[in-house]
């Protein structure tokens, strides 16, 4: 499943060929993770049953060496967050499958990292002993723990803290530490549910653009949830754009890179446009 070949067939020169034959390189394109007719039903509070995803697939392609954000835009209770459970793990669906590479996902695993909306630091543990905490349950040293941790830290702004308590820190700061706390395992895929839900607009925008960073230097994929259309446009290289519940995909877009990715984009006409354009799509009868 993970190795799918692509009619990509390109003459390589470095290659020594055999005689009169060309030689070509076949290019494999491995997939990262496969969602296959994903649906999930609640057991409502009454025993009803709660239809909050049906019929979703897509594929992320593996893309080595580059970072890429990938963005599910829905509105609010459309199965937005079940979508990420299920690819986390957390939530087994009630028909259809999520791989990631040849391995059909059942459980949570070190290869998805996942970061909510809600904090989820140890209070008791400061800011570094928090982003190592994980290496520390997999046995890693402790001086090559501390330097993983505090090189995570300057990534993402936040060395200066290494020794401050959770309870020191801004909402955004704390987020920052979740986020840290799930790079350190190197995940293959991180997912992100409405992480910048709870702050205000002008930090909110500040972690955009950390995470854009992010993903430029980290050879990872993010999976990330919003329900917030400049969000969307700002983060994403592709945007699924969701119905209402039950979920269902609706538009794949490809979103254009914009060469400023400071905050001033957001006033340009190019990416009014394009948030003009999802907007019609999620609102559409
Ligand atoms: N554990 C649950 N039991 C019953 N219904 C649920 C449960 N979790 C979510 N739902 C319902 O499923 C729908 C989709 O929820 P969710 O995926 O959290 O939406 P979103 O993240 O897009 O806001 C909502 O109607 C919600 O009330
Ligand atoms: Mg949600």
């Amino acid at each position: 499943m993970s190795e799918q070949s692509v009619s990509t067939a390109k003459q390589d020169k470095s290659e020594p060929s055999a005689g009169n034959n060309i030689a070509v390189t076949v290019h494999k394109t491995a997939i990262k993770l496969h969602v296959e007719d994903l649906h999930v039903t609640y057991r409502g509070r009454r025993g009803e049953d709660v239809e909050a995803v049906r019929a979703v697939s897509f594929d992320i392609i593996d893309k080595p060496g580059v970072g890429e954000i990938v963005v599910f835009l829905g509105p609010s209770g459309c199965g937005k967050s079940t979508i990420l459970k299920a690819v986390a793990g957390l939530l087994p669906p009630t028909k259809g499958r999520v791989l990631i590479g040849d391995h059909e996902v059942n459980g949570p695993g070190r290869d998805r990292g996942m970061v909510f909306q809600q904090y989820t630091s140890f209070s008791w543990l400061t800011v570094v002993e928090n982003v190592e905490y994980g290496l520390r349950l997999h046995g890693v040293g402790a001086s090559e723990r501390r330097a993983r941790a505090m090189e995570i830290l300057k990534h993402v702004g936040l060395d200066q803290f290494a020794s401050k308590y959770p309870k020191e820190l801004s909402g955004g700061m704390k987020q920052r530490v979740a986020i840290a706390r799930t790079l350190i395992n190197k995940p293959k895929l991180l997912l992100m549910d409405e992480p910048f839900g709870a702050l205000d607009p002008q930090t909110r925008w500040e972690m955009q653009g950390m995470l854009i960073d992010i993903s430029h230097r980290e050879d990872n994929t993010i999976l990330f949830v919003t329900h917030d259309v400049a969000e969307a446009v700002y983060l994403a290289d592709t945007v699924y754009v969701l119905s209402r519940r039950p979920a269902q995909i609706l538009h794949r877009i490809d979103v254009p890179t914009f060469a400023d990715r400071t905050h001033k984009v957001k006033a340009s006409p190019e990416f009014r446009q394009c948030e003009e354009q999802l907007l019609s799509l999620l609102y559409a009868k």
